[in-house]
């Protein structure tokens, strides 16, 4: 059972991760850089950790949630982290490239560490709503055993395969869709106010 989580970052995202996780029963530990961000969701009951170490020591599935994965390297590229991350899974939900991921796999493979990419679409105020999708990649058998925990987060939780790429380059597909469709549905509305300018002018 993976019921013990823990959550790198309270950022705004992090925060809403931890806090959905929490209110459907996890055990949740939180971790933040900046002790005060995580005042509310200790006056809510989650437990916060002192240090990374400490977070992820009786954890299942460490959740990773900070600005990049540079920090994220600079987080858990450690000798005592990586140690007690041995046998456990990680999950990236921190935007970054189909590369950076790779990256990241290849050390978690390195460490013996399971490994999946997540891509959020969307808004920390969507967590746990159903507007909330997030894509997944890696193994799948890895997949199957966080995805009790991952289904809080969102009723579109996507598996989007194995190569572990996929989810940032799928996230990148559908930002390019919805800027384009933007793009499309402004240049109409031009069109369409120079079109009723025109009427308008020459039936004066
Ligand atoms: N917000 C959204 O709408 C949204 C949507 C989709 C994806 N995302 C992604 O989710 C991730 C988090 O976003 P957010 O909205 O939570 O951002 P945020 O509110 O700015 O929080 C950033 C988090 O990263 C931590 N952090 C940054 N650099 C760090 C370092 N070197 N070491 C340790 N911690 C570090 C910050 O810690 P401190 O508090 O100590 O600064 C904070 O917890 C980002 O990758 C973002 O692209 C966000």
């Amino acid at each position: 059972m993976n019921n013990k989580v823990t959550v790198i970052g309270a950022g705004r995202m992090g925060s809403a991760l931890a806090t959905v996780l929490f209110h459907k029963g996890f055990a949740t530990t939180v971790w933040n850089r900046t002790g005060a961000k995580t005042k509310v969701l200790s006056r809510l009951g989650l437990t916060v950790a002192h240090s990374v170490e400490e977070s992820v020591r009786e954890a299942d599935i460490a959740v990773v949630s900070v600005s990049d994965y540079s920090s994220t390297r600079q987080l858990l590229r450690q000798p005592d982290i990586e140690t007690a991350l041995r046998g456990k899974i990680v999950v990236q939900l921190s935007s970054g490239t189909p590369k950076e991921a790779r990256e990241m796999d290849s050390w978690a493979r390195r460490c013996g560490i399971s490994y999946l990419d997540g891509a959020i679409l969307g808004s920390p105020e969507w967590i746990g709503t159903p507007a909330c999708t997030i894509f997944y990649s890696g193994p799948a058998d890895v997949f199957n055993r966080a995805k009790p925990v991952l289904m809080v987060f969102g009723d579109r939780t996507v598996f989007v395969g194995h190569e572990i790429g996929h989810a940032s380059a799928f996230d990148v597909a559908v930002l390019t869709f919805g800027v384009s469709a933007m793009l499309g549905f402004l240049q109409g509305q031009v069109v369409r106010d120079s079109s009723l300018q025109v009427a308008a002018s020459q039936r004066s």
